[in-house]
């Protein structure tokens, strides 16, 4: 048997925008996404908003007990800004209320809250004034976190800063998935910029507000594999991995910028502002631990024609389609649980060891109840393979010394997915939409077994 090291975090991860619903109620102020589905509902998959949720606020407590029933010991959500501080400075006493006993139920079950700050649903209110454009949400996403710090900070031993930043970033601000939706590869840097500086600062409040527990961050990472060995399609790997997972997991664990990625971005006119303390002080703050969120490598080669400077990231590198890829025929993503194995060893070898987990890491499967039998349970022997084969790959890096301390899938119960809707099902519990209710998968079953051996067969 491949055992799992001892307390190794089992688990699953969600959001609030995508499970917790009363997006309007409760005293919750709208986020973009809320904002964005009164403006242009056609552009969510059968129209389905941010209502259209598994409504954890009203069923958390069972939530708890149903993971309790696969005997899952840790969960991650994320708080809502928008529903915490509706206005950005007023505490909102029925969240605080919500929160403190959804976190209580958790423990009361067995199940370690993680505890996500940002899973991008930027409030509306800050959306006007700029959004991550603009500095001001620096501060303003400080004093969130160590609002929460100060609330909530006896319940939560594992706080994340933010969920994914770089899809954020590139969704709203160069593919036009998210609100703003706009294309423009300068105003992107700078909203990534901003975003390492309001992680650092919450990360710095954390630290100084001496809370226990510790603080990390949760970044989506896909290892770059170029289409030769080729220098053009080497270099375009290289700029791939700079630009969409170093930089944002250097200056948070290492605390500084990749040398080649300062040199790109100035080389390109696309050097962000920054202020006078800045370097300094995310110097100053490494995180303690990370989380990665791992579904699909990115195979990519030298882009066909360049402008220069840039204007988008095809000018720095193309993805190609690798022929031999086995893919994921209800989602379309490739499935290379090899590149498991390969995180684990950068994280190793290029980030001091840090302690990490597989934050998410899942198989998104469309029009799911074709695989429903008589009595109602959604046989996903599919996931089951697929989760295996990624344990594998990450027991293998366990062995060779990498720090990892857990694994969480997406999701627990089938989530609304922001523009996807319903499409992609990925859940422990497969969920009626007509009445909420949840219904164990096959999955489920062989996960709780999992987590009793600690272990894969
Ligand atoms: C992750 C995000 O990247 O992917 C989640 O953190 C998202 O918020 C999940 O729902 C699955 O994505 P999709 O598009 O298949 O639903």
């Amino acid at each position: 048997m491949k055992k799992f090291p001892e307390h190794f975090l089992w688990g699953a991860a969600t959001s609030a925008p995508q499970s917790e619903g009363h997006g309007s109620l409760n005293g919750k102020s709208p986020s973009t996404w809320d904002k964005w589905y009164e403006i242009n509902p056609e552009k969510f998959q059968k129209n389905q908003g941010p209502e259209h949720t598994s409504n954890m606020y009203e069923n958390y407590i069972e939530d708890a007990k149903r993971m309790n029933d696969i005997h899952m010991n840790s969960f991650r959500t994320s708080i809502a800004w928008t529903r915490l501080l509706p206005d950005g400075k007023t505490i909102n006493p029925e969240a605080v209320t919500f929160y403190r006993n959804y976190f209580h139920e958790l423990h009361s079950n067995g199940v370690k809250p993680i505890i996500n700050l940002f899973h991008f649903d930027m409030p509306w209110w800050l959306m006007e004034k700029g959004g991550w454009e603009s500095r001001e949400s620096v501060d303003a996403f400080a004093f969130y976190a160590e609002t929460c710090f100060e609330l909530f900070g006896d319940l939560v031993e594992y706080w994340t800063t933010f969920n994914e930043p770089m899809v954020h970033v590139e969704c709203g601000y160069l593919y036009g998935y998210h609100y703003p939706a706009i294309h423009d590869l300068k105003k992107a840097v700078q909203v990534a910029f901003h975003t390492i500086m309001a992680h650092t600062m919450a990360v710095k409040a954390f630290k100084a507000g001496k809370y226990s527990g510790k603080i990390g961050i949760i970044l989506n990472v896909s290892p770059c594999y170029p289409k030769s060995h080729s220098t053009e399609d080497l270099r375009a790997a290289e700029l791939a991995d700079l630009l969409n997972t170093k930089s944002f997991l250097d200056p948070a664990v290492l605390g500084i910028f990749p040398q080649k990625l300062i040199e790109c971005l100035a080389d390109n006119q696309l050097l962000p502002k920054v202020e006078v303390q800045d370097l300094h002080l995310i110097q100053m703050n490494p995180v303690d631990f990370i989380g990665m969120n791992y579904y699909q490598p990115r195979r990519v080669q030298a882009p066909a024609t360049v402008n220069h400077p840039a204007v988008s990231p095809a000018d720095f590198y193309e993805h190609y389609d690798w022929p031999d890829k086995k893919i994921n025929p209800y989602r379309g993503w490739e499935i290379y649980p090899e590149a498991l194995y390969d995180v684990a060893m950068m994280i190793k070898d290029q980030y001091n060891n840090i302690p990490w987990f597989v934050s998410e890491n899942g198989m998104g499967v469309a029009d799911e109840e074709r695989f429903m039998d008589q009595t109602g349970m959604i046989q996903d022997d599919y996931r089951i393979e697929f989760m295996i084969e990624h344990l594998q790959q990450l027991h293998k890096g366990i062995e060779a010394g990498s720090n990892c301390f857990g694994y969480h899938t997406w999701t627990f119960v089938d989530c609304w997915s922001w523009l996807n809707g319903y499409n992609n099902r990925y859940g422990f519990y497969r969920l009626d939409l007509e009445n909420d209710q949840r219904t164990l998968k096959k999955s489920g079953i062989w996960f709780k077994e999992l987590i009793d051996r600690n272990g894969l067969l």
